[in-house]
């Protein structure tokens, strides 16, 4: 796809140019904002199964994100396999006897103490899906030279976001987990060393008995992230 010949300027029309009214934004922005609002970081899934081609419709989506230099530094790896999946949840489990035995420091744990998390991480088999995201900190042009990439974290983030967007739209539940450290999954999924895994997506549906923290609803209020000057 980078082949040296597409690196220069080129100018296009815009494309899917929106034309909505006022009433018709504000009426958008309201939906989505009341869509968005009922998605919920899940920890328990049930068993229901979800099929590979709405896995990849979401990441494709997310493949769509605005990236520094339009690099695209992401890779995404989903697993169904039960058997891989095991294998996720052991080693990231281990990672997590070790953070919460005293590696991840007192304050640390004292925030995550309303989420109710522990070492116990059931969610990584019982989920259907897990979608491993790697940022890559360089790039290859088709005849293998390396090129840098630019605003890798950012980037990959916006791209995460988006794919949470899609799979909440899509009528599924995620939960965005963070083993930490994950360099355990370079080796286990066979990702190259100029790639960081940067979060385990759990994706799934939710056990009927499925909970969430009390804490997880509170929102800051409007006015307390957003600032107007005009
Ligand atoms: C970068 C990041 C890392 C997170 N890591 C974990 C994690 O390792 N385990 C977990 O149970 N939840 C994790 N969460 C989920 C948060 O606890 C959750 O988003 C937060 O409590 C708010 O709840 P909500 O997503 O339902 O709004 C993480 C979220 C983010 C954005």
């Amino acid at each position: 796809m980078f082949a040296r010949e597409h690196i220069e300027y080129e100018a296009l029309d815009l494309p899917d140019r929106m034309d909505l009214s006022d009433a018709e934004m504000l009426a958008e922005a309201k939906a989505f904002y009341d869509k968005m609002k009922r998605r919920h970081t899940v920890r328990d899934y049930s068993d229901r199964p979800v099929a590979r081609e709405v896995i990849e419709e979401c990441i494709r989506t997310a493949g769509t994100a605005p990236s520094g230099a339009n690099h695209q530094p992401w890779h995404f790896v989903a697993i169904s396999d039960p058997a891989f999946k095991k294998r996720v949840r052991d080693a990231a489990e281990e990672e997590e006897r070790r953070f919460y035995e005293g590696g991840a420091g007192d304050e640390w744990l004292k925030a995550l103490e309303p989420i109710g998390t522990n070492d116990d991480k059931p969610h990584l088999e019982d989920a259907p899906w897990l979608i491993v995201i790697f940022a890559q900190r360089w790039g290859h042009f088709d005849d293998g030279d390396r090129f840098k990439n630019y605003y890798v974290p950012e980037s990959t983030g916006i791209a995460t976001g988006f794919l949470l967007a899609a799979l909440h739209h899509a009528g599924l539940v995620s939960l965005t987990h963070t083993p930490n450290p994950m360099k355990f999954l370079n080796k286990m999924l066979g990702r190259p060393e100029h790639e960081k895994a940067i979060m385990i997506l759990a994706v799934g549906h939710p056990r009927d008995d499925a909970k969430v923290p009390k804490v997880a609803k509170m929102k800051k209020p409007l006015d307390e992230i957003l600032t107007i000057a005009e």
